[in-house]
């Protein structure tokens, strides 16, 4: 079947817009009045289903606002999608049906099967549909991803203090996804997971607030993850292993560097060099907008798209699947 892509469309003619300005939503809209003042896109206005806080993102922003996305869809040529993930598929897919450019907010959907109506939705348009990955845009993992080779062995911690947010879903769709979909890119796309071994436990709400996952891969490579919503402390830290390298990501300090045996060193004891990244200073989410709006102007596929969530998002259903028959196991 022939692709359909949609027309390039210039960047300052690019018309912007936000769908749910909650505790994420509002940093997409600052960004978008923030690149509109660079002269990249228009941006048009903010849509909420609650009245006060669409108008108090719009008077911060200085653009319209709306309570219906409705009204923004012969307005806008591209949005971002950054409502609670059950709504995500109907406003994505009436918003791809016009032929509007959409970066929806990982995860994807809730299910496959609404992934899968996203992804026809675009398809018949040519409508480009991004995938809010944010981690990718991190610019330690910017600075280290032309120094990966082959990850063998991860050991990641996502640890975060008790949210007052997101708790219609659990630790793993809410977190822990950044990392599958992370371990999925490092390893390479082409490589299927082999095993999946999870536990995890609600311990302050009804959802899994803790959850541990061994996955493997058809190559052997394994991750050990750490998911968990009820830290002490902020923890952001991926840790692996490749063929002569040790490598640090720390995506909550912006910190990533290479270990490795000294490049004159014949033997450990000789020598092992530190190589700490040059990492640049930009905010993720400037950096995952900017990709989205480029990639509309240039005609190009974007960065992370619907089948990069789409596997995401069928690895984190996996992860829950094995957390559900061992918590029938346990009888918690
Ligand atoms: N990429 C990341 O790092 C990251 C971080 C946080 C949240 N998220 C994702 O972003 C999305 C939103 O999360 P959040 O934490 O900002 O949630 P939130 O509850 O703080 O905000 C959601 C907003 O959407 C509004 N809303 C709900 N239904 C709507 C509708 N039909 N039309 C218009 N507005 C509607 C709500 O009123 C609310 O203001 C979720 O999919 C979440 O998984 C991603």
């Amino acid at each position: 079947m022939e692709e359909i892509r949609n027309p390039r469309i210039q960047i300052q003619n690019l018309k912007t817009a936000v769908i749910g300005v909650g505790s994420l939503g509002r940093h997409h809209a600052r960004n978008y009045a923030e690149l509109a003042k660079e002269g990249k896109g228009e941006f048009v206005g903010v849509c909420d289903v609650n009245d006060e806080t669409a108008r108090a993102v719009a008077e911060k922003n200085g653009c319209q606002y709306f309570t219906d996305w409705r009204a923004l869809l012969d307005k806008a040529t591209a949005v971002s999608i950054v409502t609670p993930t059950e709504t995500h598929c109907e406003i994505a897919c009436a918003f791809l049906e016009k032929g509007v450019n959409v970066l929806v907010e990982k995860p994807i959907a809730r299910t496959l099967e609404e992934t899968d109506k996203m992804i026809a939705a675009a398809q018949v348009t040519g409508a480009m549909l991004m995938v809010g990955h944010l981690e990718r845009f991190n610019p330690a993992m910017v600075a280290l991803r032309p120094h990966v080779t082959n990850p063998l062995y991860f050991e990641i911690h996502r640890v975060s203090p008790f949210p007052n947010r997101s708790l219609d879903v659990d630790v793993v769709l809410d977190v822990m996804i950044h990392d599958l979909d992370a371990i999925q890119w490092l390893v390479g796309e082409n490589v299927p997971v082999s095993e999946i071994r999870a536990v995890g436990i609600p311990v302050i709400s009804d959802k899994v607030d803790a959850a541990n996952a061994r996955i493997e891969f058809e190559n052997g490579a394994v991750a050990n993850i750490t998911a968990s919503r009820i830290g002490t402390e902020k923890i952001r830290k991926t840790r692996f292993y490749q063929t002569n390298s040790y490598v640090v990501l720390d995506y909550a300090t912006k910190f990533a560097s290479l270990t490795s045996l000294a490049p004159n060193a014949v033997h450990p004891l000789l020598g092992i060099s530190v190589n700490r990244l040059k990492v640049e200073d930009i905010e993720p989410l400037r950096a995952e907008i900017l990709a989205f709006l480029s990639c509309i102007e240039r005609g190009d596929a974007p960065p992370v798209n619907a089948h990069d969530g789409r596997r995401a998002l069928a690895l984190a259903l996996g992860v829950l699947d094995k957390i559900e028959r061992h918590r029938n196991r346990l009888n918690v």
